[in-house]
């Protein structure tokens, strides 16, 4: 019999299968916040019945994102939108879960349906792309990052880790996983070797162990947090 629609269990989650949903942007944010759309979206996916729904990528500072209309947790009412869409999802079944991201060179780009490549630098919706290196992601994105600096690495750093509090903040606390999405092609790393610069490798343990710190399921309870 196949496992598919069996329980998983990791620490103190449970999946009520083994169907997830991934995290699909959906570019139709208001300057990061989310919406009703949003919120009839990932409910309805959970009422489809998947184990566990992750919401899109979601821009931990308003550089990284992807698009102009894609979600943002880089402040506490975006967090706020965002944690009643982990409640509804929850109340339909499924876990929820939510990908935290920064688009490095990826971004300031036109919402798929209107180009889908960089927003021209004249357009007043555009801005300025960082990553490791000044090298472009390429094809339909062709805009030059400017580098990172040692301080722009500490600032992204510090960016996920207040967006990582602030989806866990004590009252908002309706996330049962979380994604780091900031590598391949993005703000820590490139694709290439010789584009990666020593200074992302080494922040990368140093965000993975604040969201350890953060999220380290709950040893003593032993409690499912889904159904
Ligand atoms: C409309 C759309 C939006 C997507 N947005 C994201 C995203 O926000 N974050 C991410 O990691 N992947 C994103 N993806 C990639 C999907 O998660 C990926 O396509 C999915 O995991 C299926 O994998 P496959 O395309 O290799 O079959 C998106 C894909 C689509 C089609």
């Amino acid at each position: 019999m196949t496992a598919l629609f069996t329980e998983f269990s990791l620490k103190d989650v449970t999946l009520r299968n083994r169907i997830a949903v991934p995290p699909m942007c959906q570019y139709s944010a208001d300057d990061g916040h989310t919406n009703d759309w949003h919120l009839a979206h990932y409910t309805q996916l959970a009422r489809g019945g998947a184990g566990l729904v992750i919401v899109e990528a979601t821009a931990v500072s308003p550089e990284g994102r992807i698009t102009p209309g894609c979600t943002g947790i880089w402040n506490d009412a975006q967090a706020e939108g965002m944690a009643k869409i982990a409640s509804a999802i929850k109340k339909a079944g499924a876990c929820a879960g939510i990908q935290i991201a920064h688009a490095g060179r990826k971004a300031s780009a036109n919402r798929p349906w209107e180009g889908d490549d960089h927003l021209a630098d004249s357009d007043p919706q555009s801005w300025q792309t960082i990553a490791p290196s000044a090298v472009a992601f390429g094809a339909n994105l062709p805009k030059v990052p400017q580098a990172m600096t040692l301080q722009d690495i500490e600032r992204v750093k510090a960016d996920f880790v207040a967006a990582a509090k602030r989806a866990k903040l004590p009252d908002l606390s309706g996330w049962n996983c979380i994604l780091l999405m900031a590598i391949w092609h993005k703000a820590f790393f490139q694709s290439t070797p010789i584009s990666v610069t020593i200074n992302m490798v080494a922040i990368w343990p140093v965000v993975v162990d604040s969201y350890w710190k953060l999220y380290k399921p709950c040893e003593k309870s032993g409690q499912k947090i889904c159904h």
